[in-house]
Formats: C-alpha cells, sequence, structure tokens
C-alpha cells in the first residue's frame, strides 16, 4: 500500500494562548488531524509501565521540554496511526510542536524527507491573559501543571526557548 506523505501545519503560540481552541476551528473547516505534543506526552505519562513516564511527568511539573526523541516518537507513531486507519487522513495539525531547537532538530533528524512541512501557525496574547487563562482552566481541567508554580516556569520555559516573541 503506497502511503501519503503526510502534510504537516504547526502551530505555536505560549500555554493559554489559544492553539486548542483554533485547533478545533481548524479541523472542522479544513479536515486537518489535530495531534497535541502535550496531550500525547501526557497520554503515554498515563500509560501504565511506559518506559518514560516519570521522565514525561517531571518535566511537565518543571515546565521544561521533554526530550525530544520522545515526543518526535509518539507524534510519528500518531501519524502512521491515523492514516493506516484512513488514508485519506494524512494533513496533520500539530500544536506545541517545534517549541525548542531541540524539538527542530528531532524533526529534521527523524521526519526529513517523510512528512512535508505546509507551514506555521504562530499565536501570540500578553502574558496576563494567558496566565489568568491558565489559572481558570486549572480549576476544572485537573492538569497536574495549571497552577501557578508550573505556570510561572512554563512562561519562563517559553519566553527563552521559543522564537522571536
Ligand atoms: O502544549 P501544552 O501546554 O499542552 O504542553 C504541556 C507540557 O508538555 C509543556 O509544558 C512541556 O512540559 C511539555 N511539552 C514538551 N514538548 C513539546 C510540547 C509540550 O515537552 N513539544
Ligand atoms: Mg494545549
Amino acid at each position: 500500500m503506497i502511503m501519503m506523505k503526510p502534510q504537516v501545519v504547526f502551530e505555536l503560540g505560549g500555554t493559554g494562548v489559544g492553539k486548542g481552541t483554533q485547533c478545533a476551528k481548524i479541523v472542522e473547516a479544513y479536515g486537518y488531524t489535530h495531534l497535541s505534543a502535550g496531550d500525547l506526552l501526557r497520554a503515554e505519562r498515563g500509560q501504565e509501565g511506559s518506559e518514560y513516564g516519570q521522565l514525561i511527568d517531571s518535566n511537565i511539573k518543571d515546565g521544561k521540554i521533554v526530550p525530544v526523541e520522545i515526543t518526535i516518537n509518539l507524534l510519528r507513531k500518531a501519524m502512521e496511526e491515523t492514516m493506516q486507519l484512513d488514508q485519506s487522513k494524512f494533513r496533520f495539525l500539530i500544536d506545541g510542536f517545534l517549541c525548542n531547537q531541540d524539538n527542530l532538530q528531532g524533526w529534521t533528524h527523524v521526519m526529513e524527507g517523510k512528512a512535508d512541512i505546509q507551514f506555521v501557525l504562530f499565536f501570540d496574547c500578553s502574558n496576563q491573559v494567558c496566565f489568568d487563562r491558565c489559572l481558570e482552566r486549572g480549576k476544572s481541567s485537573g492538569c497536574s501543571n495549571d497552577n501557578r508554580g508550573s505556570l510561572e516556569k512554563r512562561v519562563q520555559t517559553y519566553r527563552s526557548q521559543h522564537g522571536p516573541s
């Protein structure tokens, strides 16, 4: 069976900027499959016996970026599984990836020639608005990192590692 090369759009922006919200709209309007690096990492962390559970957990709690090998394998697996189930689903909207230099190197190393990057969407809004949204979301999301301590670290990581902002 010949598989299409995945066509990828990356979506970037700080935590709480509304990536997830906009993704849902793009998926609905343009038929992309949404993959979130953060969601995939959280799912892997929750797998019983996961080799990387602890490492993922400590990085997420500290607002740090998980080593790219782990994240990229989760993304690659998710794209393959989606396309195996339905060949027509080769368009992916990847949220929260390519978030630092290590992510970019990992992508190039593993995916060069195996996927086509269409473009990158970048969202921005003030730290304060993002912060308030996450605290609000934290009341009901149960996310271990939607609290003031983790959020401050995430904002710091984001500001120091992401491109121009
Ligand atoms: O994007 P989201 O806020 O869901 O990401 C949650 C956490 O997942 C990040 O704070 C970071 O610890 C981790 N992450 C990562 N590498 C990525 C995306 C997210 O390590 N490319
Ligand atoms: Mg998200």
